[in-house]
């Protein structure tokens, strides 16, 4: 059995499109808010692999999707790379901010790929669960935003902590994000030996850059861990995602040596499948608030992105993660509709 995601990479456009949603696994699942109860912590959640697996198949058997994506963060990288994470409950990621080139001396110099056994273990399990069309997705965060988290320590409006030491702080930012790069490589390319499918690269905060700045920090560290996973596994599947790119999703598609490109709910699918598609297969991006809305407004979104996109290499996808609020219903009504 062949998995339709995989045929997208390879240039196919099956008549219904693959479909998986970021965020797929989390709080607008029941399940998933009952198993969320049984881990003191966010980062212990995501290092046991009895509810990591669970977490990770739970949308799988609930809608069928075409992938399944590892149930992780990014963070689990600055974590192994020994800053310290924590998650508050409600609000978000926690870091203790790394602002300098004493901070950054202070972790280790490259990830520590034991820290995260668990993350592995639970990728060899729920490799052993998946049916044999359902591609298994690995990720990581893109260094910019990863960098934006372990400077500021936490999520701040417009980033203002990071895009400021990459502008004065040069010498450590360039450093941070070199560590970062060599992180990312280790830990895509061990999610890969441990049995994912292909790796998705989330770029979140590449949008908040101006242009010389997107080209450094957006492009050039992104490109330094698709060709160092390429040169360990020149079969590796990748998808970047540079949320927010506006008009320079058509440079990265240029670019950027991927298999797919991931388009936020922003982005016209009309100029997309224009000027995205015929570089690149695409992935999106209907606005997950149209999924919470439901009813027409919902039908006329995936009508939208399915006539603009269908015919070409494209998987369905939100523009960026399913938000809790989301009926189930609603994401149920968008199954029917783009598979009949
Ligand atoms: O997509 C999936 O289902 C797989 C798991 C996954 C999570 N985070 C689980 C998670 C993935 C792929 C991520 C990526 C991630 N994490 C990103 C990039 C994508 C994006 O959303 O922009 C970022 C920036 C993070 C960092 C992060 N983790 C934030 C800012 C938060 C808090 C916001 C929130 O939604 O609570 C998290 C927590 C988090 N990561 C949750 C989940 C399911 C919610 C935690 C909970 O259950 O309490």
């Amino acid at each position: 059995m062949t998995k339709p995601l995989l045929d997208v990479f390879a240039g196919k456009a099956p008549s219904v499109p693959p479909i998986w949603l970021m965020r797929q696994a989390g709080r607008y699942l029941p399940e998933y808010r009952a198993l969320r109860t049984k881990a003191s912590g966010f980062l212990n959640f995501c290092y046991t692999p009895d509810l990591a697996v669970e977490a990770t198949l739970q949308p799988i058997r609930r809608f069928g999707f075409d992938a399944a994506i590892l149930f992780s963060d990014i963070l689990v990288v600055p974590d192994a790379l020994g800053q310290k994470v924590w998650f508050e409950d409600g609000e978000g990621p926690r870091l203790e901010p790394v602002t300098d080139m004493a901070g950054l001396s202070a972790l280790k110099p490259s990830i520590d790929l034991e820290h995260l056994a668990p993350v592995f273990e639970t990728i060899r399990r729920v490799r052993g669960e998946l049916s044999a069309n359902v591609t298994f997705l690995g990720f990581c965060g893109a260094p910019w935003t990863v960098a934006t988290y372990m400077i500021a320590g936490r999520g701040v409006k417009d980033q203002v902590p990071a895009r400021l030491a990459a502008y004065q702080e040069r010498a450590f930012f360039s450093a941070l994000i070199e560590r970062i790069i060599e992180a990312s490589i280790d830990y895509l390319s061990a999610q890969l030996e441990n049995g994912v499918d292909a790796v998705q690269i989330f770029d979140s905060w590449a949008g908040i850059l101006p242009p010389n700045e997107f080209e450094r920090w957006a492009i050039e560290p992104v490109k330094r861990i698709v060709a160092g996973v390429r040169q360990r596994h020149p079969q590796a599947r990748i998808i970047g995602f540079p949320r927010g790119a506006g008009s320079f999703y058509r440079d990265y598609a240029e670019v950027m040596d991927v298999d797919a490109v991931g388009l936020d709910w922003a982005v016209d699918p009309a100029w997309a499948a224009r000027e995205v598609q015929g570089l690149k297969p695409v992935q999106g991006n209907l606005d997950p608030l149209a999924l919470v809305a439901g009813g027409d407004a919902l039908n006329r979104a995936v009508d939208r992105i399915l006539a603009a996109f269908s015919g070409k290499p494209f998987i369905f996808n939100l523009g960026h993660g399913i938000v809790p609020q989301t009926p189930i219903a609603h994401v149920e009504q968008m199954l029917k509709r783009i598979r009949g």
